[in-house]
Order: structure tokens, then C-alpha cells, then sequence
């Protein structure tokens, strides 16, 4: 497992560039399962996940090829089974979104429980209700699920849980259902409203995405066609955080301001300025940062992904700040971490948090539990005047590209040990 090694206190400056969405390109390449005919995907980003779905999708006889940088050809002309590679599908969460469509192409799958981040529960409850409620059959043996449908007929289906992979996975299963499907309750990101425009753009009939009712008149088949992958709302947080906590002035570019509202609305809260164009934002940190207490939410509430990166930063603020995280129930215990670092925080329960602000933090030796905590003891390591490593850099390579590189470039001292 490699490792980085990071010296705090560099002053950065100069641009960070965000990359294409993970969560989106992830979808993308499910998508592509639902048509014969070549699919083109561009501004994919290098991550382990991206990779791993890859793995699956060549796996099922999926010809995957990679023309350049960040550019894929996807063609499921044949499909040849429906199983799911167990040991690809349990190291991440999403292998559960190829098995709408792969259900659809093929009538069978099989896989395992999904595994991913150590953050939660995690239940597919939503996934087993939704497929049986398009008239599948499902029934779990020695770990495996097994879903069947000769065909998949059009349903009403109200989602007890909002759920972002459970509204796009059940999105894409009834583009090949007979007839009409309307999904309620459905998750609201802009991840789901991307995946609409391009399987629309093949030939889907899908409307209301991006709000909670969304109808899909079903369709006999869809064309290929190409998508590029929208830029990564996680990362440009993750980044405009980034300067925020370590008092640099940074440009965050190629990013949709506007899926970023409730990040920019608790950072404005903090003292932070920004000075925003079409799609680039610099940030303009105050000399001293403000508590102000967070509520992970559904989008367009504060999300999750960014709630550790959003601690790191509460800890330089000067007060008391509660975070809350509502999405998951074992999200917020990377702090034990954070507190070896010398960070003044204090867990009331799995849902919330205490910090009081600001503390000088310290270099340590520290583990990454998964991708976005270990991308916030960056940000942490990078607050303090010391040195840390931080093991296991693969979790943070599932979701952020060569951050190693990028954070140089603006003038950190961070580099990677191959172990
Ligand atoms: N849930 C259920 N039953 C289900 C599905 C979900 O109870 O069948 C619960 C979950 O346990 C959780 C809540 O619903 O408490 C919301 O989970 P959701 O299904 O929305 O999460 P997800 O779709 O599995 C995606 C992202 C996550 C991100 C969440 C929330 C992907 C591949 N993953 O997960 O991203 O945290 O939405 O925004 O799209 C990450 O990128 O680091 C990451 C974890």
C-alpha cells in the first residue's frame, strides 16, 4: 500500500483543476450496459473505483477500451452473463448500479453485497423492493443475490429512503421496462439529472429528473452515444475547503458554482469571500475563520462526502461548531484520528460532533478509513507545521486522481512512498 508522506505550513497558491465526477463516470459506464452500440465517455477521471468498474464491466464480455486520457469506448454489444465478480463488486459500493441494467440487457444477475466505504450500514433494501416492484424475482443464497425478470414491467415506486444510487439504478432499469414507470421520493443530485440528459440523448424517454418525481415512458432499445463527464462537485468542495482551512488563496477551476450553493453558503458564513466566474472560484480566506455548525443534507443540502474535509476546517475556525451528520450512522469516527492530530472535538453520539476551534494541529502517523476522510487528514496534514503519513493511499486514489501531483503543483510538500 503506498503512502504519503506531507509537510505542513507551505504557503499555495496558483490553480486547482477539477476533475471529472466520479460518482457521475461511475453511472456512465453502468449506463453504457443499456445499449448494443458504442458509447464514448471523455473527462473521466483515473480513480481506483473507475478502474474497478472497468474490471467488472470486461469481466461480463463488455469491450472496454481506452483511447486517451480520460476518454472511453464502451460497447456491450455481448453480454455474456449477468454474474458480477464478486471480489470487484464487494470493494465498491457502486457495482450495485450495474445490476439495474445488466437486469434489463440480460433478464439475470447474481451479485454480492456491495462493500465500498466503511461508513455505515449501507443496506440495498431500496434496490430489492424496486426490482421486485418491476415484477423480478430476487432471493439471497450463501451471500449472493440473485435477481431474475423475464420482463420488466413499468411500476409506480415510492423510495422509503432517499438514496442516490437506489433513484439511478432504478432510473436506468426502467428505460427497458414496458411501458411507464414513475419513481418518488427519488434523490435529487445533479449526478441524477446528468445520467437523464445522457441516456436521453440515446433514446431514453425520461423526464422530472433532478426532482423528486421522475417518469420513464419505457423504451425497446436505446442508441450509443458519447457523454462527458460533468466536473466533480466533491472535489471543487474538497479543494475550495482545502484553501479555506490552511489560509490560501486559491482558484478552483473548471467547476459548476452552482451545484455548489450550500458549501459556499457555510463558507461565506465563516468569513471566507469569493471572487466566482462562469466556472472558476477563488477562494479569498479571512484572517480568521468563523465556527459556524454544519448539517449534512441531501442535495442541494450539505453533502456528506464533504463533511470530514469540513471538520478539518472547523477545527482552524474560532468558536464552537456541531456537525451532524444525518446520511450515515458511522461517518463521523475518523475523528478519533483527527484528535491524535490535536484536534479539540468530542462525539456525543454516531450523528454528531463537537469541535471547539482553533487548534494548532500536529503531524502524525495516521491511517485512511476511506476516501473522503483520508483526503481530509490532507487537508489536516497540510494545516500543521509538521510532518505526517498518511497509510493507505489507495483510499484516497479511489476517488481522487494523482493528488498527489496536483496538490505540488500548487506548492504542498506531499509525495508518494510506494511501499
Ligand atoms: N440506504 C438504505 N437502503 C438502501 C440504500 C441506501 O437505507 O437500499 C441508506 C444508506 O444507508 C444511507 C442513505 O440511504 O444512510 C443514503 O445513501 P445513498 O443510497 O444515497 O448513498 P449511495 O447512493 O450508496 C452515493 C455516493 C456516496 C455518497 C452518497 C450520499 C456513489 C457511488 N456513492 O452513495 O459517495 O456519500 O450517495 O450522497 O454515488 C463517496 O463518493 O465517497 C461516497 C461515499
Amino acid at each position: 500500500m503506498d503512502t504519503f508522506v506531507i509537510r505542513g505550513g507551505n504557503r499555495l497558491h496558483g490553480t486547482l483543476t477539477v476533475n471529472g465526477s466520479k460518482n457521475a463516470a461511475l453511472k456512465a459506464f453502468a449506463a453504457a450496459l443499456l445499449t448494443s452500440q458504442p458509447v464514448r465517455l471523455s473527462n473521466v477521471p483515473e480513480v481506483e473505483d473507475v478502474a474497478r468498474i472497468i474490471e467488472m464491466l470486461r469481466k461480463l464480455g463488455v469491450v472496454v477500451r481506452r483511447l486517451r486520457q480520460g476518454t472511453y469506448s464502451v460497447i456491450a454489444r455481448h453480454i455474456e452473463h449477468g454474474n458480477l465478480d464478486p471480489d470487484t463488486a464487494k470493494r465498491i459500493r457502486a457495482s450495485i448500479v450495474l445490476t439495474g441494467p445488466l437486469l434489463a440487457r440480460t433478464g439475470a444477475v447474481s451479485f454480492p453485497y456491495p462493500g465500498g466505504c466503511v461508513i455505515g450500514k449501507r443496506p440495498i433494501d431500496v434496490f430489492e423492493a424496486g426490482y421486485r416492484a418491476f415484477g423480478a424475482r430476487l432471493h439471497e443464497r450463501k451471500g449472493m443475490f440473485h435477481v431474475a425478470a423475464k420482463r420488466l414491467i413499468g411500476t409506480t415506486f415510492f423510495f422509503g429512503t432517499v438514496s442516490v444510487t437506489g433513484t439511478e439504478t432504478l432510473m436506468m432499469t426502467a428505460v427497458l421496462a414496458e411501458g411507464t414507470t414513475v419513481l418518488k421520493n427519488c434523490a435529487c443530485e445533479p449526478d441524477v439529472e446528468e445520467l437523464s440528459k445522457f441516456l436521453n440523448a440515446c433514446g431514453a424517454k425520461i423526464s422530472g429528473a433532478g426532482s423528486p418525481t421522475i417518469t420513464i415512458h419505457g423504451v425497446r432499445r436505446l442508441s450509443g452515444g458519447s457523454y462527458s463527464v460533468m466536473p466533480d462537485r466533491i472535489e471543487a468542495g474538497t479543494f475550495l475547503i482545502l484553501a479555506a482551512a490552511t489560509g490560501n488563496r486559491l482558484t478552483v477551476d473548471r467547476c459548476i458554482p452552482g451545484h455548489l450553493d450550500s458549501v459556499l453558503d457555510v463558507l461565506r458564513k465563516m468569513g471566507v469571500r469569493f471572487r466566482a466566474q462562469k466556472n472558476s472560484l477563488t477562494v479569498i480566506p479571512p484572517k480568521r475563520l468563523t465556527a459556524v455548525s454544519v448539517k449534512t443534507r441531501e442535495y442541494p443540502g450539505f453533502p456528506t462526502d464533504l463533511q470530514a474535509p469540513v471538520c478539518v476546517l472547523q477545527t482552524q475556525a474560532e468558536g464552537r461548531s456541531l456537525i451532524h451528520e444525518t446520511i450515515y450512522e458511522g461517518r463521523l469516527y475518523w475523528t478519533e484520528e483527527l484528535k491524535r492530530m490535536g484536534a479539540d472535538v468530542r462525539l456525543f453520539d454516531p450523528h454528531r460532533l463537537e469541535i471547539q476551534g482553533p487548534t494548532a494541529l500536529r503531524g502524525r502517523d495516521i491511517e485512511s478509513p476511506d476516501i473522503r476522510a483520508g483526503m481530509a487528514f490532507i487537508i489536516a496534514a497540510l494545516c500543521t507545521r509538521g510532518t505526517s503519513t498518511i497509510n493507505d493511499a489507495y483510499q484516497i486514489d479511489r476517488g481522487y486522481e494523482r493528488i498527489e501531483e496536483r496538490l505540488k503543483a500548487v506548492g504542498a510538500s506531499i509525495r508518494r512512498v510506494r511501499n
